[in-house]
């Protein structure tokens, strides 16, 4: 088992990948260490040592999801920021959205601070065992004034993986932008930009790719530029006052987070190193072992079929029955285990699967997690049930 400093085994990789692997911990440490000047604003040796292996980083991600031009990937915060981005930039003018009703409030909360007469947005809902039958309820959102779907790749509570390849096609064929939000499966998930006719893909670092936190991407498809989010210095037509329009310029004002990209480097290297389908297996596995056992315990409730690689990520949702989730978490954490309970900052999901009230205990899995920890999890949840009775 891995323990952390707090001694404990940590199931709460959907919020936060931890441990890191180690070459992304050295890469942090590097970077602190031999690429410490700003990146793009100088062309003595350090700076253009970090601003190679920043470009090395926007190729690297290119590759990983099929991205034609590495200036394309955009170096954000995190992925509600490139969300935030694309939003509020495709709909600056109005106009109507299609998003899924398991979406996270990374989607929702912009669509509803921008959300007016002019702005508008339907809601599909997914049927997880027929992939015609999700895209036929995303066909029948689209109406004359539809600008984007916008919809998660898999939810962060259920694990619900939605069918992106088909509903970009459609996307596609109704001449409107398909946004993906990758926040659960980047890195665990196959995601081709091309094939899955993908405009604005939006990436955390710190989950699925193994990075830090505070760094994320946007990785644009689509040639038709949005606004810039903020503006300032870039290092580049520094006499204009105005807004480099090319990419990443134009996303890209103030100093980069140059060892947080080179964390982000590293982690990709390593899922792209271990595998991403061995990844999924590997996780999927675990979640398959624990499902198994909690569905043989009386007083368990679980709210999705078991999960699989080819329908689901690897996150499961449960309630003890009798506890509220937020007490089962405190319960598991003063056994050692670490989870995140309660809404999960994704009410729409919690409505779809009746949750709302209770919120749900979540486990998530990493590429560390081991046999021993699944079991480990198992006996706890049926000690701590047991106690109830
Ligand atoms: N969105 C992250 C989660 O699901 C933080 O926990």
């Amino acid at each position: 088992m891995i323990f952390s400093p707090y001694n404990t085994v940590y199931f709460d990789n959907a919020a936060t990948t931890w441990p890191k692997p180690l070459v992304v911990r050295k890469a942090v440490q590097k970077a602190l260490t031999d690429y410490g000047a700003n990146p793009g604003r100088s062309g003595y040796k350090m700076g253009l040592a970090a601003s190679r292996e920043i470009y090395r980083c926007r190729e690297t991600a290119a590759e990983f999801f099929n991205l034609k031009n590495p200036s394309n990937v955009v170096f954000v915060q995190n992925c509600t920021l490139a969300l935030n981005i694309v939003i509020k930039g495709l709909l600056r003018n109005g106009g109507h959205v299609i998003v899924s009703d398991l979406e996270h409030n990374a989607v929702m909360r912009p669509l509803y601070a921008i959300s007016n007469y002019l702005t508008t947005y339907s809601t599909a809902g997914i049927s997880p065992e027929n992939t015609d039958e999700t895209v036929e309820f995303f066909r029948r959102c689209i109406r004359p004034d539809t600008k984007a779907i916008i919809c998660l790749h898999a939810s962060n509570v259920f694990g619900t993986r939605l069918p992106i390849r088909e509903i970009g096609r459609l996307a596609r064929r109704h001449g409107i932008k398909f946004v993906v939000d990758a926040a659960q499966s980047a890195g665990v998930l196959p995601i081709d930009m091309q094939a899955d006719c993908i405009d604005y893909l939006c990436v955390p670092g710190h989950k699925g790719l193994y990075g830090p936190m505070g760094i994320g991407m946007l990785l644009c498809g689509s040639e038709q530029l949005l606004p810039p989010f903020i503006e300032g210095g870039t290092g580049s037509y520094s006499i204009e006052f105005g807004q480099p329009s090319e990419l990443p310029d134009r996303f890209e004002s103030g100093t980069l987070n140059t060892a947080g990209i080179c964390g982000l480097l590293a982690g990709m290297e390593f899922v792209k190193g271990i595998g991403i389908r061995q990844i999924c297996e590997q996780e999927t596995a675990h979640m398959r072992y624990i499902y198994n056992q909690l569905r043989d315990m009386k007083g368990i409730s679980l709210y999705t079929p078991c999960p699989d690689i080819s329908r689901s990520a690897p996150v499961l949702s449960f309630n003890i029955e009798g506890r509220n989730s937020e007490e089962t978490a405190e319960a598991l954490s003063r056994k050692g285990i670490a989870v995140r309970a309660g809404l999960h900052c994704a009410p729409c999901a919690h409505r779809c699967f009746n949750t709302i009230s209770t919120g749900t205990v979540r486990l998530a899995p990493s590429v560390f997690t081991t046999e021993r920890e699944a079991r480990y999890v198992c006996r706890v949840i049926r000690a701590i049930r047991s106690e109830l009775k």
